[in-house]
């Protein structure tokens, strides 16, 4: 699927699509991989997540602490964990932070920016979104 989003206020339609579109595993998280250039909108697209998965606390860049876990109040998504890869040098680090485990409950929805920092670690129920920014600062998001 792709779409052409003009500005921040148009992503709550992206992630209404894309929430009706994926599906729940019966064993594991869903992982969606956000790709894309710095400022292209991977931290913008997790606010409005958040957003749409009703969670009232403020969602601020993970970037410093990497990792960070909400309460969400959807019934079927029951945390959200959004991740920033950037300063991670290997899967391993992020296998450390207990990974496996978030995999292991099929209620949580893990937003994933920089995967390519983390390539090869065990993604059993995944997605990708890659967000490409025009000239004229519009952004195209492809979700596989
Ligand atoms: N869909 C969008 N349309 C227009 N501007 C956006 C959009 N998403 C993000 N931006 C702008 O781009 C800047 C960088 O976004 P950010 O989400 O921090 O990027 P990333 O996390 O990919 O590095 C923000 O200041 C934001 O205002
Ligand atoms: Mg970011």
């Amino acid at each position: 699927m792709e779409m052409n989003i003009q500005n921040e206020e148009q992503l709550p339609i992206l992630v209404d699509r894309i929430m009706n579109m994926i599906s729940q595993s019966d064993t594991f998280a869903t992982v969606i991989c956000l790709e894309g250039d710095l400022g292209a909108g991977k931290t913008t697209l997790s606010k409005a997540w958040a957003q749409y998965l009703g969670i009232s606390e403020t969602v601020t860049s993970p970037t410093f602490v990497i990792l960070k876990e909400y309460e969400t109040a959807h019934d079927q998504y029951k945390k959200l964990i959004h991740i920033d890869a950037y300063r991670l040098s290997s899967k391993e680090e992020l296998e450390y932070l207990g990974w496996e485990q978030l995999l292991s409950d099929r209620q949580n929805i893990i937003l994933l920016e920089w995967p390519s920092m983390v390539k090869g670690i065990s993604m059993p129920h995944v997605y990708t979104l890659s967000i490409e920014i025009n000239k004229d600062h519009s952004r195209t998001f492809n979700f596989k």
